[in-house]
């Protein structure tokens, strides 16, 4: 059963459990009154609590017929109050929201690179690529536990990064890039700003196109406030415009994005 209340979608929670310190994943049953997503797009889920109106946007990890898989690190409040929730009650919801990955051109070898919390969307990105015929090296960095490793694998070759040392390579994603001589014709990356910067120059020096997807703090989610503003570089006299991560993106071209 689907109720609607203030546009928001209640979804039943199939699965809600912890994967790796600090991180969970949630399953919901997907409504068919809404769209379905597409890799690169997030949802915002709502608490129950009166206090915490604002959404957390969350990004598809997975979508697998009827039902949505997403993998969340427990940060603050919102996220904490997630995890309490039971398999068999309601989780209100609204989007798909953003633009998702450009998945056009002929299939090659593609670079997936994310930084922890940037890993999820990678998992139906990957799907995607390989159904159409990519090649695909996945590299995911950590601060010291992997997740969503046997899910990667199904698509590509999976290399590891952990900050720690405690797992794979002991680093972060662009000394694991060199280290292991990686290339390909088309690059994704989705992680914090820091680590994205970083994909953006070493793609820029290797001449591979890239998109980068911007995990920014949200404020409404769905483009009514400018709580998500990122800086996009145009032809104008200041250099740049701003846009809205939430509406515009979280998917930008590499080349576009002007990190501070
Ligand atoms: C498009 C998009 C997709 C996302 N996808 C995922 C996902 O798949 N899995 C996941 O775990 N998280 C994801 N996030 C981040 C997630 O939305 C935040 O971690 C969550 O909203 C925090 O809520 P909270 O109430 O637990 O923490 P809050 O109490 O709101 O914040 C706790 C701390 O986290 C910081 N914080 C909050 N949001 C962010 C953020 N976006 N980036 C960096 N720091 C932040 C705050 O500044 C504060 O220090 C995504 C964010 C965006 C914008
Ligand atoms: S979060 Fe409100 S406009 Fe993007």
């Amino acid at each position: 059963m689907v109720e609607k209340r203030a546009g928001r979608t209640a979804c039943k929670i199939l699965q809600n459990r912890q994967i790796a310190d600090g991180i969970f994943e949630i399953v919901l049953q997907w409504p068919k009154i809404l769209h379905r997503p597409i890799a690169g797009q997030f949802v915002n889920l709502y608490c129950s609590h009166k206090g915490r109106l604002l959404p957390r946007p969350i990004s598809v990890c997975e979508i697998d017929e009827d039902k949505l898989h997403l993998v969340y690190a427990v940060l603050g409040k919102g996220t904490a109050e997630f995890t309490t929730f039971q398999a068999g009650g309601l989780i209100d919801l609204l989007g798909p929201f953003g633009n998702g990955f450009s998945l056009e051109g002929k299939p090659g070898r593609a670079l997936l690179v994310s930084g922890g919390v940037g890993t999820p969307p990678m998992v139906e990105l990957a799907k995607q690529l390989k159904a159409r015929g990519w090649e695909l090296d996945v590299v995911c960095g950590f601060r010291s536990q992997s997740y969503l490793v046997e899910q990667l694998s199904r698509y590509g070759t999976v290399h590891i990064a952990t900050d720690s040392g405690t797992e794979g390579f002991s680093g972060n994603v662009i000394e694991l890039l060199d280290h292991e001589a990686l290339s390909g014709d088309t690059l994704f990356a989705c992680g914090p700003g820091p680590m994205l910067k970083g994909v953006q120059t070493w793609a820029k020096a290797k001449g591979i196109p890239a998109q980068l997807s911007l995990e920014e703090r949200m404020g409404c989610g769905f483009g009514a406030c400018v709580g998500c503003v990122t800086k996009i570089i145009t032809d104008n006299e200041s250099g740049f415009i701003y846009k809205k991560v939430c509406k515009d993106g979280p998917v930008f071209p590499a080349a576009e994005v002007l990190f501070q």
